[in-house]
């Protein structure tokens, strides 16, 4: 089921700042942000030669992130994005095995316009899982 990770997720408090310390003091090419309002976050994206690191800041007031960064105030890794080549086979076939999806199951639409879903941590060893199609 599982293709490429797509990207790992880190939740910072200053998406500006986490911006700056990848660009320059990792030397990262790292992409302008980009507001995502139905998913709560303001995202940018670091390009890696084999994959990518998405910097997650909270936006509005039910963002999901504001709580984990509750928890976790410095930021910290808040999921891993593997591909998949058809969505709603994998969660359908997930649902049967007995893992929850998030939200109303249904796909939104993510930050490459393409369509992914959230698995529930508690399913997955404690680790959010996104799965995006391609
Ligand atoms: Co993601």
């Amino acid at each position: 089921m599982l293709g490429r990770i797509n990207h790992i997720a880190l939740a910072v408090p200053d998406i500006a700042a986490a911006s700056a310390t990848y660009r320059e003091t990792l030397g990262a090419k790292v992409s302008a942000p980009q507001a995502l309002p139905e998913h709560g976050v303001t995202v940018v994206f670091v390009e890696l030669p084999n994959s990518k690191v998405e910097l997650l800041e909270p936006l509005g007031e039910t963002s999901p992130v504001a709580a984990f960064l509750a928890k976790n105030p410095d930021g910290g890794m808040h999921h891993i994005c593997y591909e998949v080549a058809d969505i709603l086979a994998a969660r359908d076939q997930l649902v049967a095995a007995g893992a929850r999806v998030l939200g109303d199951g249904e796909p939104k639409i993510g930050a490459h316009g393409k369509q992914v879903l959230f698995l529930h941590p508690k399913d997955f060893f404690g680790t959010l899982i996104e799965l995006e199609q391609v």
